[in-house]
C-alpha cells in the first residue's frame, strides 16, 4: 500500500458509481491511523446517501460521518486523521471528497465534517493539473519538501497553510480570512490545516513529528498551528 504517491495524482471525486463496497478493510485502516493529539477523542459513522442531506449538485454512495470531542486543534485532527483515509481509500481505487455542504440527516452533538466516498473510474489525474499557489507564495523560501503539502486538498481550493523555516522544521500558520470570508472558512480552515500536515506525514512517516511551542513566533495576518519536523 503506497499512500505517498496517491498524493501527486489524487483528486476530489465527485463522480460515483453506484457500487457495493467492502467497508472492513477501511474500518481497519482508520483504527491504525496516528492522530496529531493523542488527547482527542473522535469517532466516525459509515452512512449511505439516504442518511445524509447534501446541498452538493452530486452525491455519493457513501459518507464518512466525522465526530469529535471539542478540545485543543480539533478541526486540525479530523483533517490530519481522515486525509491519512483518504489517501488509503484512493490507493485502494475508491475516490472521495471532503464535504461542508452536506450533514447527517439523524443531528448528533460533536458532528464535525463528512467526506463522501465510493467506486469511481474518474479519480486521478496528471500533477499539472493541480491548481496551486506557488511554493514561494506558501513558505518564507521556496523549499520542495513542502510540495506534498502544496497539493493538499482545501475547502474552495482556499490553501490556508503558510510554512516557516526553523531550526529543526517548520514552523506551521493558517492565513486569517478576510471579514467576509472568515465565517464561512471558520471550521474548515483549521481542517484544511491538518489535511496538509497528514500530507507531510505520510510523506515523511519516519520522520515526521508535530508539536505546539509555547514561545513561537507571531505572524502577521495569520495564526499559529504548530511546528512540524520532518
Ligand atoms: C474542508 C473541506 C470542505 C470541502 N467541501 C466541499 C464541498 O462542500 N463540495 C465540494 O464539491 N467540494 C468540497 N471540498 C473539496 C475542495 O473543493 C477541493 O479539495 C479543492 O477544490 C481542491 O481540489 P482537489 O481536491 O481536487 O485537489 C472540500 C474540501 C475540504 C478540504
Amino acid at each position: 500500500m503506497d499512500l505517498a504517491s496517491q498524493i501527486y495524482e489524487r483528486k476530489s471525486c465527485r463522480n460515483y458509481l453506484d457500487e457495493e463496497i467492502d467497508l472492513d478493510i477501511i474500518k481497519d485502516f482508520i483504527s491504525k491511523c496516528r492522530p496529531l493529539n493523542e488527547n482527542i477523542n473522535y469517532y466516525y459513522e459509515i452512512l449511505t446517501k439516504d442518511e445524509v442531506s447534501v446541498r452538493t449538485p452530486w452525491s455519493a454512495p457513501y459518507y464518512l460521518a466525522l465526530y469529535s470531542e471539542e478540545k485543543e486543534n480539533y478541526f486540525e485532527n479530523i483533517g490530519f486523521v481522515f486525509q491519512q483515509v483518504s489517501l488509503f481509500l484512493q490507493s485502494i481505487g475508491i475516490g472521495s471528497c471532503w464535504v461542508g455542504m452536506a450533514s447527517p440527516k439523524k443531528k448528533k452533538s460533536n458532528f464535525v465534517i463528512l467526506i463522501a466516498f465510493g467506486k469511481s473510474e474518474k479519480m486521478t489525474r496528471d500533477r499539472s493539473s493541480f491548481k496551486r499557489k506557488d511554493l514561494s507564495k506558501i513558505s518564507d523560501y521556496e523549499d520542495e519538501r513542502l510540495v506534498p503539502a502544496q497539493l493538499a486538498p482545501s475547502a474552495i481550493n482556499s490553501q490556508p497553510w503558510f510554512f516557516k523555516h526553523s531550526k529543526d522544521g517548520f514552523d506551521v500558520y493558517q492565513k486569517k480570512q478576510n471579514i467576509l470570508k472568515r465565517q464561512v472558512f471558520k471550521n474548515w480552515n483549521p481542517i484544511d490545516m491538518g489535511i496538509a500536515l497528514a500530507h507531510l506525514y505520510v510523506e515523511n512517516e519516519e520522520t515526521f513529528d508535530f508539536e505546539i511551542k509555547n514561545d513561537f513566533e507571531e505572524l502577521k495576518g495569520h495564526t499559529y498551528t504548530g511546528s512540524i519536523k520532518i
